[in-house]
């Protein structure tokens, strides 16, 4: 049985896509069989990590178009890494959580069942927000884990997603774990972001941190793992790699 993990706040561009889609490559390159999942209507995660348009998505399997297996496309630059992926421009997953998804809250979770003995682990991407299609995503992991970007604003939208999640986890009798924060583009020079780290570590999480690394957004322009990308000579920072490494140990336990 894969362990399902989603990495979610309902804030954008907090580094949910490229904490997923790092944290795919990683556990990939460790050698396990490894599915990202794009629940983003946006399809970020996927057309960071496919060529061309792919025949089938996710919202294909979930209204019964295709079967999962078609739909799975595995990641030539890295063995072991499987993507279900969401057609961004196409709109389908959008239209879909909008008409369809109420009537069946459960048809991500039964997605994941049906792939979770054919990969040791499962990552899903999803959207900003706390809709419909977040909370099917939701109750389908066993763990969320919140990105946030070191602002003053994020520890109150912690504070806010702590409370939307019990809400939901009793509404749907979801038994999601969220016991980890990851402070994400840190910059230790910055005071704010050591203050806000110091803070975010009084509270009941365990606290992780990612440093900022403009590495990330050249790896997602050229279509590559981060891991295995270079910008004139240079990879990831070596305190971003230690960071990723610690992050994804800590993680599948
Ligand atoms: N640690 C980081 N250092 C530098 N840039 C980052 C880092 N994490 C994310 N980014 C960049 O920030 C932007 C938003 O990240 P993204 O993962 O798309 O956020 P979200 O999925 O939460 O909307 C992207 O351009 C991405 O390349
Ligand atoms: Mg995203």
């Amino acid at each position: 049985m894969a362990k399902t993990i989603s990495f979610h706040l309902q804030k954008g561009g907090v580094g949910k896509t490229t904490i997923s889609g790092t944290l795919a490559c990683q556990s990939a390159l460790d050698g396990y069989s490894t599915l990202l999942v794009d629940v983003d209507p946006q399809g970020n995660a996927s057309s960071w990590f496919l060529k061309e348009a792919p025949q089938y998505e996710l919202a294909d399997v979930v209204q019964g178009r295709c079967y999962i297996q078609d739909a799975i496309i595995p990641i030539p630059q890295i063995q072991n890494m499987s993507l279900l992926p969401t057609f961004g421009i196409g709109g389908t997953l959008k239209l879909y959580a909008e008409t369809k998804l109420a009537e069946e809250p459960f048809v991500l979770q039964d997605l994941v069942h049906e792939v979770s003995d054919s990969f040791d682990r499962i990552i899903l991407d999803l959207s900003p927000g706390l809709g419909r299609l977040e909370r099917a995503a939701l109750i389908s992991s066993d763990e969320v884990i919140t990105p946030m970007t070191p602002e003053v604003f994020s520890l109150d939208g912690l504070e806010i997603f702590i409370d939307e999640l019990a809400r939901l986890k009793k509404n749907l009798r979801s038994t999601v774990s969220h016991s980890k924060i990851i402070i994400n583009s840190f910059d230790n020079r910055i005071k704010q972001h050591r203050d806000i780290y110091n803070a975010a570590c009084k509270g009941v999480f365990t606290v992780y941190k990612i440093p900022v690394d403009p590495l990330f957004r050249k790896a997602q322009e050229a279509g590559y793992a981060p891991q295995l990308f270079k910008a004139r000579g240079r990879g990831l920072k070596e305190s971003t790699v230690g960071a990723i490494k610690t992050l994804n140990k800590d993680i599948w336990r």
